[in-house]
């Protein structure tokens, strides 16, 4: 292959590369209004940070926005559409690796403690979290206590559209 040919297909490839976010193995969820993703997640439209929770001490956490006044963030990995991260069990049950289950419409995105099978997520263009790769979708509900929570196609009072972005670090 003559070099001139060769260099092109770096510099296409180079572009392409560039084009996309670099593929996220640990990141934070936050929910925002708009698609498009933003390079300092503190500009994006109506961004909140999200955290696990459980409120009522059952088995699986849910996901909730939170405010600044938060202690720390959540991580996740996504692998085979099922999201995982550290989180502490109810009861001093310690640190162990939670997993969501399935996203079905009308549900909060769950988490258990326990291995799930292969899920129906994933990350368009390694940011857009998708549902059976549907980007809209995604509800932020009125949950317990007065919290909000991210929920699937949630059609009860007061559910919101919401986008959910993977990003590398916290909005504020
Ligand atoms: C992810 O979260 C875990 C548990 O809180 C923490 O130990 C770890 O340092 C975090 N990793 C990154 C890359 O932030
Ligand atoms: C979460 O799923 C992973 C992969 O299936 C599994 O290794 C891990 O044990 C699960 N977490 C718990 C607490 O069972």
């Amino acid at each position: 292959m003559r070099s001139s040919t060769l260099s092109l297909i770096v510099a296409v490839g180079a572009m392409i590369c560039a084009a996309f976010p670099t593929e996220l193995t640990n990141f934070l969820l936050v929910t925002t209004s708009q698609a498009d993703p933003n390079p300092d997640p503190s500009e994006l439209q109506a961004v909140a940070a999200t955290s696990l929770y459980d409120p009522f001490h059952q088995p699986a956490l849910i996901l909730r926005l939170i405010g600044s006044g938060y202690n720390s963030l959540p991580n996740f990995t996504l692998t085979d559409g099922t999201l995982s991260s550290v989180a502490l069990a109810p009861f001093n049950g310690g640190e162990k690796l939670y997993n969501s289950t399935i996203v079905e419409a009308g549900k909060e995105l769950q988490f258990l403690a326990s291995p799930q099978p292969a899920g129906n997520m994933a990350l368009s263009e390694g940011y857009l979290l998708t549902v059976d790769g549907e980007e809209e979708g995604w509800t932020i509900c009125n949950g317990l206590l007065g919290s909000e929570v991210l929920t699937w196609k949630g059609t009860t009072d007061g559910c919101a559209d919401t986008y959910v972005h993977a990003v590398t670090k916290a909005p504020y």
